[in-house]
């Protein structure tokens, strides 16, 4: 029985943010609920990319474990990496309530939500009381008051007390939810918030993202890989959720942004092709193994999911991974990681 299209069918008649915070409260109190929903996968679909190690290529992307409180009921359902937040410093509330929306026709949901959390101490302690994660990735981003010369101290701290209890950091600077945010995409002012997250890295040295919005120009998408390069961090995230939509405000995940995120991901993945020890993480509207197969082949490595599982159930992670192992078969190879490189090499 598909336990998930009973629950879709209850909970698309509900607020959406209603029924997230309903999922999470259960999540966090009963993690091996998510066996319901999906069938473990014992084989081994790891995949190791320059300092990460995934225990399969798809990961939770940032937005759903706000506040690191389901890490274990994620991994069972079967991500391979969790990334948790936004984290801002200081706790907020986030923009007013409706702030979540589906568009069912699309497959996609517009968003508002203006980094909601529970701020840096609280999820701090969620992370250190929760079971060791395979992979926990933490997102940072700034609260909505601090202004732009505070900011690269904020990304810094944050940077600061979050890499020892993660195995990667992601510096959010795409949200189209907090005013002015997005312009930190701009040169002159990522560059502070990127030196003084490189200082702290003399404290505890974790590889760190950037994340992207997915509606930035060639320009931008050269100058960013650049910065990326010039402080050696690991690699970018791409994409966030797109503005370049009439459906109000907030931005736009899922099968509408598809060709958004795509586009930007190749742009991402040329530009950084000749660098081999640069990381490149897809998200955005991604729900099938072919476009996987596509990312690696461009030169992508890891992916992230939200909308689709919204979508389609836990149910999409197991197709995906019955697909991977099928092609795994067919090209007589061991593992995912000899499927990754098979199509990294072509
Ligand atoms: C998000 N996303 C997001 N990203 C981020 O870096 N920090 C955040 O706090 C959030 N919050 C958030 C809330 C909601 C309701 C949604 C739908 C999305 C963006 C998310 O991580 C991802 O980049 C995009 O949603 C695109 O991927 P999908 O949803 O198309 O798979």
């Amino acid at each position: 029985m598909n336990y998930y299209s009973v629950f879709k069918t209850l909970a698309f008649n509900l607020d959406p943010e209603f029924v997230h915070d309903l999922s999470i409260s259960t999540g966090h109190r009963l993690p091996a609920i998510a066996k319901f929903f999906t069938q473990t996968n014992k084989n081994d679909l790891s995949l190791s990319v320059n300092n990460l190690k995934w225990k399969t290529p798809i990961g939770l992307a940032a937005g759903f474990d706000k506040n690191a409180k389901c890490i274990p009921f994620f991994q069972n359902l079967g991500f391979g990496a969790i990334e948790v937040g936004t984290i801002t410093k200081v706790m907020q509330k986030g923009n007013p309530k409706p702030r979540v929306f589906r568009i069912p026709e699309l497959k996609s949901l517009r968003n508002a939500m203006g980094f909601p959390n529970l701020g840096s101490q609280e999820i701090f302690n969620n992370i250190i009381n929760s079971p060791k994660a395979h992979c926990l990735g933490c997102n940072i981003g700034k609260n909505k008051w601090t202004n732009e010369k505070q900011t690269p101290e904020e990304y810094a701290y944050l940077y600061e007390m979050f890499s020892p209890v993660s195995d990667y950091i992601t510096i959010n600077i795409s949200s189209p939810n907090t005013p002015g945010l997005r312009n930190f995409q701009k040169k002159e002012l990522l560059s502070p918030i990127l030196e003084a997250v490189h200082d702290k890295r003399v404290v505890c040295d974790k590889p760190i993202f950037i994340k992207i919005a997915p509606d930035l120009d060639i320009a931008d998408i050269e100058m960013l890989c650049e910065l990326v390069k010039e402080f050696n961090f690991e690699g970018v995230i791409a994409t966030n959720t797109t503005t370049q939509h009439n459906y109000g405000l907030g931005g736009l995940s899922g099968d509408y942004i598809k060709p958004y995120s795509l586009d930007i991901r190749n742009k991402v993945c040329e530009t950084l092709r000749e660098t081999k020890d640069k990381t490149i993480i897809g998200v955005g509207g991604i729900s099938t193994y072919e476009e996987i197969k596509d990312f690696w082949i461009k030169g992508g490595s890891f992916v992230q999911i939200y909308t689709s599982l919204i979508y389609y159930g836990p149910k999409l992670l197991e197709n995906i991974y019955r697909d991977m192992e099928l092609d795994v078969k067919e090209k007589q190879l061991s593992n995912v990681q000899e499927l990754y490189n098979f199509y990294q090499s072509k």
